[in-house]
């Protein structure tokens, strides 16, 4: 006896299951009919769910039926047809059993084959794709990460995933940690440097995650980006916007000091002039004289704006302040900055952040007819994050997207210039419904 058999004989529920399979046999015997299937399946399904193996199922069977044969052999009964009716019982019994088997089978070949798609995708991606345990060490890498470091998986298999790392790839301590634990706040992206197994520094665009084992924490997945590529273009990038803030400075300086003489010159040739004049013929005079103050406020405001030294003497968000004056008195419409970006930022930081929100003024002048406009800037840890809302018409993005001929450079000019010191930028707008421009960006390295 198996010790289910056993067991269950032990307790209760084995005398009933007992009972039942004892009187389907005595039906094999006496008046076996289809039903006598039906009722034996129903008793596979009883036996199944009370916890009884195959074996337990068939010795019981077994057992119960050379009672039946000795009783009915003593009697000189013929025993062909109930053996064949008990070996049909048998197999309906059986066939609960089976079908679960077969459930498993399923579930099983689905398991493999879903596992087979995750290998393939695993081993063929083009990102580089590792596992690590909860000490950090490696516990797979993809061919694209084998690419990448240069070692082969049984170089750096059971190696402390920050072995890669660059030694001072700042901040270190903070981004290991994150390696290591795939800490919730770190399932954004970052940026380390790896060293190669050739010994070259290459930075790499991480994106970590938790893995868990039936809810229990076992490691880390990380997908990494060779990023050499866009680090190249986002210098190459930073290259051409400081070519034209040099040559911004230079119109600026331009306008302010040799317009600016000129037009000290003009004043002065004015106010000679006003003293031949008769008085009536002054105040005409005066008239133009006021006409040249306004040129002389805007040739100024201009020259700022271009190169705005309010920018270099006190930051970001008061030369943004000056900006929304001057655009708002030109554009009729009403300009607010708030926020602060607590303390000074990189120059080329705050130039691009300034152009950014420049060409937004300008798109709000020349395109929205807006009455409000907003602009805030905060800081947030080691993020700076802002956007210039307005009121007006609003757009259809997506149709200024595929529009080609036509094209303005305004708002991809905005994205690489924060592309360049590595933020992005996201325009958001339906036609009706103003436009909202939002820009992100990363303080550190
Ligand atoms: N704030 C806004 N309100 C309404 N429409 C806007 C706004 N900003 C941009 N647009 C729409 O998006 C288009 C593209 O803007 P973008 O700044 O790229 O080009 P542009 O202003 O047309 O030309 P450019 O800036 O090169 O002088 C604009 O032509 C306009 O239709
Ligand atoms: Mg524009």
């Amino acid at each position: 006896m198996t010790p289910a058999v056993a067991a269950a004989a032990a307790g209760t529920s084995m005398p009933a299951l007992e009972q039942t399979c004892d009187g389907l046999l005595a039906r094999c015997f006496s008046d076996f009919e289809e039903a006598t299937l039906h009722a034996a399946q129903e008793f596979g399904r009883d036996a199944l769910a009370q916890g009884l193996g195959v074996l337990d199922l068939v010795e019981l069977h077994n057992r119960l039926l050379a009672r039946h044969v000795s009783t009915h052999a003593a009697a000189g009964a013929d025993l062909v047809a109930p053996l064949e009716a008990a070996g049909r019982v048998l197999a309906q019994c059986l066939m609960p059993f089976e079908m679960v088997h077969r459930g498993l089978r399923n579930a099983h070949s689905a398991l493999r084959f879903s596992e087979d798609r995750y290998q393939e995708i695993f081993e063929n991606a083009n990102d580089a794709i590792f596992t690590t345990d909860l000490s950090g060490r490696i516990t797979s890498m993809n061919r694209a990460a084998e690419e990448l470091s240069g070692y082969t998986r049984n170089e750096v298999l059971s190696q402390k995933l920050t072995s890669l790392l660059a030694p001072n790839a700042a901040p270190g301590a903070r981004r290991r940690r994150h390696l290591r634990f795939g800490l919730p706040e770190d399932q954004g992206r970052y940026v380390v440097d790896i060293v190669t197994r050739d010994r070259r520094r290459v930075p790499v665009e991480v994106s970590t995650r938790r893995v868990y084992d039936r809810g229990r924490l076992v490691g880390l997945q990380g997908i990494a980006r060779d990023i050499t590529d866009r680090r190249n273009a986002e210098s190459a990038l930073r290259y051409i916007n400081n070519g034209l803030e040099e040559k911004a400075k230079r119109i600026a300086h331009g306008l302010h000091d040799e317009a600016g003489q000129l037009l000290a010159s003009v004043y002065l040739r004015v106010a000679e002039i006003g003293t031949e004049l008769s008085p009536k013929d002054r105040r005409r005079l005066e008239g133009l004289r006021q006409l040249l103050d306004q040129v002389d406020e805007q040739l100024r405001r201009l020259s700022h704006e271009l190169r705005p030294s309010v920018l270099d003497e006190l930051g970001l968000v008061p030369a943004c302040q000056l900006l929304a004056e001057g655009v708002g008195k030109r554009g009729a419409v009403k300009i607010t900055v708030s926020g602060t970006t607590r303390g000074r930022l990189a120059p080329d930081v705050e130039i691009a952040l300034y152009r950014v929100v420049q060409e937004a003024f300008n798109n709000v002048v020349r395109h929205a007819h807006a009455r409000n406009v907003h602009v805030k800037i905060e800081r947030i840890g080691r993020r700076l994050r802002g956007h210039v809302r307005d009121d007006g018409s609003g757009f259809d993005t997506t149709r200024i997207a595929h529009r080609v001929a036509s094209r303005g450079l305004g708002l991809i000019g905005m994205s690489e210039r924060l592309v360049a010191v590595g933020g992005r930028l996201e325009v958001t707008s339906r036609p009706g419904h103003g436009t909202s421009v939002d820009f992100e960006l990363s303080l550190e390295g």
